[in-house]
């Protein structure tokens, strides 16, 4: 079986097309990168021919050193994707001295992964310490997300409470709350290590007036971290001003003790 019908491929063109249609992958808006593990690698490419190799721009973590990702290109469309995978994806090991990734399938056209891989990486080392089965890194531009974010203050308890509050599927979601990052340059360093760090305590790190960052398990944790943000972000700007009938403090402790959740201290009084 080639590595074009592989269940990973499959999965990133699904759900990529999915996010454009839901709005929120506007032109070449969103990356994903998902971390492979050897042996389905071996699967595809028993002999590891490297295309070429290409930079990484920074050191990365030695968690990530020799790991393989099937990541988004940067500048491509993620409506596209479903179509042209070979063009729009590609899947990389990252070097032994982490200073650039050997290109195995894909970026056809010359091309190379996201812009925001510092990011990616990062964050893919940052939940790999707290929890070794995270395989997903997802950014989007949910359009709720980015309103309520420009709307209140760059806060994660804020944001985590105002989640809350809106929502009682929300903090049976993410109990551990949302991290929230203030408006930076994108694309750089900098901006992946903040994410990174945040990712050491959350799934999800929202980039004010940008965007949003899940982490996953799964193609599905993510993407399901990440749709119950941007649905409560919408009922929360659509009631903006209006809300009579905000959730309880007891509600929310009550969905606490019902799922045995440890939620994040400090949102709600107890
Ligand atoms: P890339 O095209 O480099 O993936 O960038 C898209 C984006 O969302 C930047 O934050
Ligand atoms: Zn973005």
């Amino acid at each position: 079986m080639k590595f074009i019908d592989s269940k990973f491929v499959k999965e990133i063109s699904e759900i990529t097309n999915n996010m454009y249609h839901q709005g929120w992958d506007e032109r070449n808006g969103g990356n994903i990168s998902y971390m492979i593990d050897e042996e389905y690698v071996k699967e595809y490419f028993p002999r590891e021919d490297f295309i070429r190799n290409i930079d990484l721009g920074f050191e990365a973590d030695e968690i990530v050193r020799e790991k393989y990702f099937l990541v988004t290109g940067t500048g491509k469309y993620f409506k596209n994707i479903i179509a042209d995978p070979e063009t729009n994806l590609g899947l990389v090991k990252i070097a032994k001295d982490g200073k650039k990734a050997h290109l195995l399938w894909g970026f056809k056209d010359e091309g190379r992964f996201t812009s925001e891989f510092p990011a990616h990486l990062m964050s893919h080392a940052a939940r790999l310490k707290v929890n070794p089965s995270n395989r997903v890194i997802m950014h989007t531009h949910p359009t709720y997300t980015i309103c309520m974010g420009a709307c209140i203050p760059v806060d994660d308890i804020v944001f985590t409470r105002k989640l809350w509050k809106s929502n009682t599927e929300a903090v049976v979601v993410f109990p551990e709350g949302i991290g929230v990052l203030p408006c930076m340059v994108c694309g750089t360093n900098e901006i992946g290590e903040a994410t990174a760090k945040k990712m050491e305590e959350y799934r999800l790190v929202s980039w004010t007036n940008h965007g949003i960052y899940g982490a996953g398990n799964t193609i599905d944790e993510a993407f399901g971290l990440i749709e119950t943000v941007e649905k409560t972000a919408e009922i929360y700007m659509i009631t903006l001003g209006h809300v009579i009938n905000e959730i309880p403090d007891e509600v929310i402790l009550g969905l606490a003790r019902l799922w045995k959740l440890r939620i994040k201290p400090g949102v709600i009084d107890e």
